[in-house]
């Protein structure tokens, strides 16, 4: 019989993990997502559209097709509790419950908890409850802080002083947050990421990515929820060593069983965010699910059985020789709305033309009459995969000039001249 298996949420990261399950065999795939996304909708047995935060239901439906695992992609119904719920049901959440994911929902939690562990790699910071006490560190400090919102801001709500705002943007931005901040380091290298499967306890790695959260060329503009990730054939990335991306997982090894001396069992996907720097990798997050767009670069590049890597998720037995990736490139350009993120124009008809060896992955579209049309947020995505970052960014690019319509996307996401500035920028900074 086959096994059934939920997808919760409906963007092109959850597209990506259906279209994994989808090449394992003897999979049965039940999906639910706020809005229907035409992609995940073709590879489900059932689809049911419901907003991902409404646990009962969620459950509720789950539990009325006897659904056996889910496999969870964004961090909202996590936070409410969705993997607590589903395992009140008995049903295996590939996804942590609530109090473990507050490794994202709670960047207080976070910061505590590498401390009083000592885990190194936690920059300098300082948590606030109150605008005016926030501020005052900010007038006694004259240093460049990275201001963040304690709680969940779908990756938009970080300002950096002396890149987006000054001291005086800095303390009306606290002000217009209400005050939950943490005011840390501002750290200065290059930004790495490295995300891991977990299974309760053993984290096994994956390759390195790096996403481009800048809405613009040349990294400019305001913050997205990330416009393009590349990874390369030997998993890692010519500004990280060997050394670095050790410490890296050592680092995330640690959290994990911080994590579990506090009580709190993690199961699922954890995406470590780093600044490499001259003293080697920083955390500049965690989040508690696959990266959007990163889980499409590399769920495009497993060559392992993914099915068989969620149910050793969930029993505790995973080990690395479950999980292999294949030895190529990969590039992930999001076409997006002209105007995103700060005035997106919704509505607007694509046609998608010969996308060639791409992969094509649906995020925020809606497919109505044979006919595309964007909605607010990111629209598609394509996945170049290739030997090398040339040849897998020219997939990526070409099938990207081949939709027409009122949407944008960075031609500069895996190109060499991007690669050589992060390279050149590391050998200034060490
Ligand atoms: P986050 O929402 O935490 O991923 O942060 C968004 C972006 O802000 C990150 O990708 C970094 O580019 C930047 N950032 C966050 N924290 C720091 C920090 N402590 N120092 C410098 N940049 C940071
Ligand atoms: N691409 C960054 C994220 O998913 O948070």
């Amino acid at each position: 019989m086959d096994m059934k298996i939920l997808v919760v949420g409906g963007g092109g990261r959850e597209h990506a993990l259906a279209d994994a399950l989808s090449r394992s065999s003897n999979v049965e795939i039940y999906s639910v997502m706020g809005k229907e996304n035409p992609g995940i909708a073709a590879l489900s047995a059932d689809v049911y559209i419901c907003k991902e935060t409404e646990i009962h239901r969620v459950a509720d439906y789950a539990e009325a097709n006897g659904v056996e695992y889910a496999v969870v992609g964004p961090e909202a119904p996590l936070e409410a509790g969705l993997a607590n719920e589903l395992a009140a049901r008995g049903i295996s959440c590939i996804g942590p419950r609530k109090e473990a994911a507050r490794l994202e929902t709670d960047k207080e939690f976070c910061r505590n908890l590498m401390r009083d562990h000592g885990i190194e790699g936690c920059p300098g910071y300082q948590a606030f409850h109150n605008p005016e006490e926030a501020c005052r560190y900010i007038d006694e400090h004259d240093v460049d802080l990275a201001i963040k919102p304690i709680g969940l801001t779908g990756g938009k709500g970080v300002k950096i002083m002396g890149e987006h705002v000054d001291s005086v943007g800095a303390k009306d931005y606290i002000r217009e947050i209400g005050g939950d901040v943490v005011l840390e380091e501002r750290l200065i290298g290059e930004e790495f990421t490295l995300m891991a499967f977990v299974d309760g306890t053993h984290l096994v790695p994956m390759p390195l990515v790096q996403d481009h959260k800048r809405a613009y060329e040349g990294d400019v503009g305001p913050n997205t929820g990330g416009m393009g990730s590349y990874s390369m054939e030997d998993h890692s990335f010519p500004f990280v060593t060997d050394a670095d991306r050790t410490r890296a997982f050592a680092i995330m090894e640690k959290v994990i069983a911080a994590l579990n001396a506090e009580g709190h069992q993690y199961v699922g996907f954890l995406y470590g965010q780093f600044m490499n720097t001259a003293d080697g990798p920083k955390v500049i997050e965690f989040n508690a699910r696959f990266g959007d767009p990163e889980a499409m670069n590399l769920l495009s590049l497993l060559t392992s059985d993914f099915a068989v890597i969620l149910v050793k998720m969930a029993a505790g037995t995973l080990t690395p020789e479950d999980v292999t990736f294949a030895h190529q490139a990969s590039v992930c350009k999001y076409l997006v709305p002209e105007g995103y993120p700060d005035a997106p124009q919704e509505g607007q008809p694509l046609i998608i033309g010969n996308y060639g060896g791409a992969k094509l992955f649906f995020a925020n579209i809606t497919f109505k009459d044979g006919e595309y049309y964007t909605q607010t947020s990111r629209t598609l995505a394509f996945v170049g995969i290739g030997d090398t970052l040339a040849e897998a960014e020219m997939q990526a690019e070409q099938a990207a000039a081949s939709v027409s319509g009122a949407v944008r996307y960075r031609h500069d996401i895996g190109t060499m001249g991007v690669l050589e500035k992060r390279i050149a920028h590391m050998r200034d900074i060490r």
